[in-house]
C-alpha cells in the first residue's frame, strides 16, 4: 500500500523540478535575446483601434480623401491600358493618344467617366467605388505620361 506522505513527498519533488525547469527557461534568454522578442513584439502595442486619438499615418491614410491618379491608374486602368488590351491606347504611346488629347480635357474626362459607347473603354473602367474626381485625376496621370 502506498502511504499518503509518499505521495506527497513525491508530488513536492515533481513540482520543485517543474519549477526548476521554468526558471531555467527563463534564464535561457540571453540579453540580445530578449530585445529581439521585444522588438517584435512592439508593433503590436502600435496597432491603432479606430477612436485612438493618437493613431499617427494609419488614420491619415484612411482618411486622406481622393486617390491619386497614379493609384487609380493602377488599380483601375492598367489593365487595359498598358497592355492595349481591346484597343485601349497604352500609357506612353504618343502616336496613339495625339488625337485624342487634340479633342481637350474635357472630352477625355468624358470619356473616362461615362465610357466611350460600343468600345471596351466602359465607365469609370468598370471602378464604380472611383468618384469622377479619381477618375479625371487618372485621365490627368495617363495624358501626362504620353505626351
Ligand atoms: C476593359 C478595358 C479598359 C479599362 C479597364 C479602361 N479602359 Fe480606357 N479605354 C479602353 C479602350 C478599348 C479605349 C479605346 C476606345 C476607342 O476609342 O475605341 C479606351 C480609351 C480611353 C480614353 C480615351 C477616350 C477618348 O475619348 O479618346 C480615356 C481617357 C480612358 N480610356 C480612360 C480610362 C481610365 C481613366 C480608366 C480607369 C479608371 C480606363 N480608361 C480603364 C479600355 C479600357
Amino acid at each position: 500500500m502506498i502511504k499518503t506522505d509518499n505521495v506527497k513527498a513525491g508530488l513536492k519533488a515533481g513540482l520543485v523540478v517543474v519549477a526548476a525547469l521554468a526558471s531555467l527557461t527563463a534564464f535561457a534568454l540571453t540579453e540580445k535575446q530578449q530585445a529581439a522578442v521585444t522588438e517584435r513584439l512592439e508593433p503590436v502595442g502600435k496597432v491603432c483601434v479606430q477612436g485612438d486619438a493618437d493613431c499617427g499615418t494609419v488614420v491619415a491614410v484612411a482618411s486622406s480623401g481622393p486617390r491619386s491618379g497614379e493609384d487609380v491608374y493602377n488599380a483601375a486602368c492598367m489593365a487595359c491600358h498598358s497592355t492595349g488590351a481591346g484597343g485601349a491606347p497604352k500609357v506612353g504611346d504618343l502616336a496613339a493618344w495625339g488625337d485624342r488629347i487634340a479633342k481637350g480635357t474635357d472630352v477625355l474626362y468624358d470619356s473616362g467617366i461615362n465610357g466611350l459607347a460600343g468600345t471596351g473603354m466602359i465607365a469609370k473602367g468598370g471602378c464604380m467605388s472611383c468618384s469622377d474626381e479619381e477618375v479625371q485625376f487618372a485621365v490627368d496621370y495617363m495624358v501626362e505620361n504620353s505626351q
